[in-house]
């Protein structure tokens, strides 16, 4: 039986999840309250709060799990990309862990969890997988041949998905992350009322920089006519956003789909928490006849369960770190 403790703390979540032989036994996950207030996550505060969370998750992770220490096989940890001050505190615990514990330390990418974030339930997708990883920090096209083999094929060249929510939700007064208010004001607004430019790009790239300044511009004009423009429109302002987000995205996963010939198709990330995005991939998916995957609302956003399951197919392949190993905030992808 291989039990795995994992550990997230790339950004503002901090995450510790048991697995027994790919079977998910806890996901605990404390959120920091503390960046609300000032609009995005403040790194050293992130930090700080990971610091005193990480002893009482972890706890709470092995009660729920009810795996004792002595019954765990491996440790793993997110190495990168994240905030490196937070990102120091997960892996700091974990080598420490690991070496009072004398168990083996799995060094994770965390854009590569958030696609294993497929291999948790079931169904599981068949390869060639192709994952639209839509987070926070970034947007990502990764075609998967097999669990640890996987390639970017396309990401944005400015602004990531959740980046282009949460910077709108910033411009309409809502707190950070905006994200899933827009998700919740959308429901109720029309998505054709307002119209924002998805400017073409090449093959598989994203751009959401243009997108931010027209809405920028867009508010800034609606608001010298009427000062309450935002207040009396927000739905139908969130839901053109949100539509408008959702096109960009999706025209590009259906050109790699068609294009690779691929028919497994998922996606992944906070942003695939949005449920205007998870609707679009049901139509898509009736319309090409893919196999859609959407991880559940828990896999979604930031969570050590998928740092567990990658961590799992690691350990399999023999692929452990040594102690030396350090975290890195660069996003570049490591393969396997
Ligand atoms: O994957 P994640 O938890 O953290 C990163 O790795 O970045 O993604 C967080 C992002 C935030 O931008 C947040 O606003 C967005 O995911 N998000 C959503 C929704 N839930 C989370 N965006 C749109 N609709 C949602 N329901
Ligand atoms: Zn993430």
């Amino acid at each position: 039986m291989i039990n795995i403790l994992a550990i997230e703390s790339s950004c503002d979540d901090t995450s510790a999840a048991v697995i027994s032989d790919g079977r998910v036994l806890s996901n605990v996950i404390a959120t920091q309250q503390v960046h609300e207030q000032y609009g995005g996550v403040v790194p050293e505060m992130a930090s700080r709060a990971h610091i005193s969370n990480i002893i009482p998750v972890v706890d709470l992770a092995l009660r729920q799990a009810a795996v004792p220490a002595d019954a765990l096989t491996a440790v793993a940890f997110t190495q990168s990309p994240g905030l490196i001050g937070s990102l120091l505190v997960g892996a700091g615990f974990a080598k420490a862990f690991a070496q009072a514990r004398n168990l083996p330390l799995v060094a994770v990418h965390h854009m590569q969890a958030h696609v294993m974030a497929h291999f948790i339930d079931d169904p599981k997708p068949e390869f060639p997988f192709l994952c639209l990883t839509v987070s926070g920090g970034h947007t990502q096209l990764v075609l998967c041949k097999a669990q640890l083999d996987m390639a970017v094929i396309g990401e944005t060249i400015d602004d990531a998905a959740g980046e282009a929510f949460d910077k709108t939700a910033k411009m309409l007064g809502l707190p950070y992350p905006g994200g899933p208010l827009i998700d919740q004001y959308a429901a109720q607004g029309d998505p054709l009322k307002y119209t924002f430019p998805s400017a073409p790009m090449p093959g598989y790239q994203f751009s959401f920089s243009g997108l931010k300044t027209a809405i920028l511009y867009f508010l800034q004009k609606q608001q010298k006519d009427n000062p309450d423009f935002i207040a009396q429109n927000l739905a139908d302002i969130c839901a053109s956003v949100q539509y408008t987000i959702i096109k960009i995205l999706m025209q590009k996963l259906q050109k790699a789909a068609k294009d690779l010939d691929v028919s497994n198709v998922g996606i992944a990330g906070g942003v695939s928490a949005n449920s205007g995005l998870r609707a679009a991939m049901l139509r898509a998916g009736e319309a090409n006849g893919w196999k859609v995957f959407i991880p559940a609302f828990e896999y979604c956003t930031d969570n050590a369960a998928m740092i567990a399951i990658t961590a799992h197919y690691k350990f399999l392949a023999g692929q452990v770190a040594d102690l030396h190993t350090t975290p890195s905030a660069r996003a570049n992808w490591q393969h396997g």
